[in-house]
């Protein structure tokens, strides 16, 4: 038998002889030999990304799931009505349903067109800048210990988040329907800043219809839009936050869907927009697993990401459900765990219809929906896709809370010593990293960093004043 050395056999594999060494703490490459001093491992040594799933004895929820084929899961989920189990749907008026269909139907045959394919394709290169790359925070990761971190940089997708993904495809889908206007709600006005974007791009009418609360608290991105030649339509009823917002929005769009096509800012409301959107930002995960193979020649052993209605999240975790991996959306907990408190729509919500779809929702003691609150306007929603519902109760993806306070550390800890100001949504799941770095000794956490936090400077200073110390 022939043997390599720690360098030798990082360059075969074409990871970092760090990565050599951790594996080989753990016993994840077999039949190496310790002799003075050094370890010879077999020329013959499988790359570890195939041992996986021996070794790693917690990832068991794939095998242990009988009811769902993640090898086909894509082709049942959701079925043609909208469903994803009993989470999904379409429940709107006629004529919204009319218009609904018309989007379906263009999904189904313009989107899976070549041309359409190819184009979109092009614009995610040529405008947006994809792929965006993974990064390995390695001053965070030694900072906290040895459990390696690492990011998707959706931040530096054009626009700063992730929106850009959905509302560029949803744009180019509107102009082949021989659109003129864009409608849409925002929260935190990442998604109103990316629509306004493609609205410019393809030469479209855009009206963006966003709380009070949330124009106070997110004035950079009210200010991008406005540039970008969007209306912005302030809402002031209840809360004035993304809720209200969508109610505004889809009255709006009720009055004038002939002319107009809606770009839905998550993986919600009533079918299609939670599949479509879902495939559009698909791209987000199936980029970061050849990147984060590529960079160490394994899977992560935890991905994650931030979870407001869910499309970042949904992007990220996709291509990763059918993979030996724990897979952890992180909900909002705000102040607390008492209704109001919080937005953590798949912990805490129970089975209720809100806004056209059926899913978690938070619900006061009448069964309506409740207010929800989060610091990040993007995640202060009280319902979830219906996909990550469905997910939730069949136990393929689990979710934890992190709240305002540990969101706030983490997005001075990625700051300060990474250089990278997150949004504070995104700030959630890096948060959540944080917490699982403190807690494990070895394994990597491959976070969607779903935005930059330039839009929540102004009111973060305001608000802390001491946060700057
Ligand atoms: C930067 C960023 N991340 C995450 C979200 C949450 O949305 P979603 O759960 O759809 O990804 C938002 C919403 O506005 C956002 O602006």
């Amino acid at each position: 038998m022939e043997y390599l050395s720690v360098e030798e056999f990082a360059k075969k594999c074409e990871i970092s002889e760090r990565r050599v060494r951790t594996l080989l703490k753990e016993n994840r490459i077999e039949g190496v030999i310790f002799k003075s001093g050094r370890y010879l491992i077999p020329s013959n040594a499988k790359k570890p990304s195939d041992l996986r799933v021996r070794f790693n004895k917690e990832v068991t929820h794939i095998s242990q799931n009988s009811e769902v084929d993640f090898r086909t899961y894509k082709k049942h989920y959701p079925d043609e009505n909208g469903y994803f189990g009993k989470y999904g749907g379409s429940f709107v008026n006629k004529d919204l349903q009319k218009a609904f269909d018309e989007v379906y139907s263009g999904y189904l045959t313009i989107c899976k067109s070549a041309k359409f394919v190819s184009e979109l394709r092009r614009i995610r290169k040529e405008f947006q800048g994809r792929p965006t790359p993974v990064y390995h925070c390695e001053r965070l990761s030694n900072y906290l210990g040895k459990v390696q971190i690492y990011l998707k940089r959706e931040d530096l997708n054009h626009t700063g988040s992730h929106k850009l993904n959905h509302c560029m495809g949803e744009a180019l889908l509107a102009k082949y329907l021989n659109k003129k206007k864009l409608i849409a709600e925002t929260g935190a006005g990442s998604h109103g800043v990316a629509v306004a974007t493609a609205a410019a791009y393809f030469g479209l009418e855009c009206e963006v219809h966003m709380g009070i609360t949330d124009i106070k608290k997110q004035a950079p991105n009210v200010a991008r839009m406005k540039i970008l030649g969007t209306k912005v339509i302030p809402v002031s009823d209840g809360e004035g936050t993304l809720k209200e917002a969508v109610d505004s929005a889809f009255a709006a769009y009720a009055k004038d869907y002939k002319n107009s096509f809606y770009c839905m800012g998550s993986v919600v409301g009533p079918h299609p927009f939670p599949l479509m959107v879902r495939d559009f930002q698909e791209v987000i995960g199936i980029e970061a697993k050849e990147q984060f193979r590529d960079m160490t020649g394994e899977l992560p052993d935890v991905v994650t990401a931030c979870v407001g209605g869910g499309s970042n999240s949904i992007g990220m975790f996709e291509a990763f459900l059918n993979e030996p991996v724990d897979i952890i959306g992180v909900e909002p907990l705000g102040k607390g765990k008492e209704i109001g408190q919080n937005a953590a729509s798949a912990c805490y919500g129970k089975e209720g219809i809100l806004h056209g779809f059926k899913s978690l929702m938070l619900q006061n003691e009448n069964g309506d929906p409740a207010n929800a609150y989060s610091i990040a306007s993007g995640l202060d929603y009280p319902s979830v896709g219906p996909e990550h519902a469905f997910l939730h109760d069949i136990g393929r993806i689990k979710y934890d809370t992190i709240n305002d306070e540990d969101a706030l550390e983490a997005f001075k800890l990625l700051s300060r010593l990474e250089g990278i100001i997150p949004a504070i949504e995104s700030a959630h799941a890096v948060a959540y990293a944080i917490k699982y770095a403190r807690t494990h000794h070895s394994g990597s956490v491959l976070v969607c960093l779903s935005g930059r936090g330039d839009k929540d400077i102004d009111f973060l200073l305001e608000k802390y004043p001491d946060f700057l110390n």
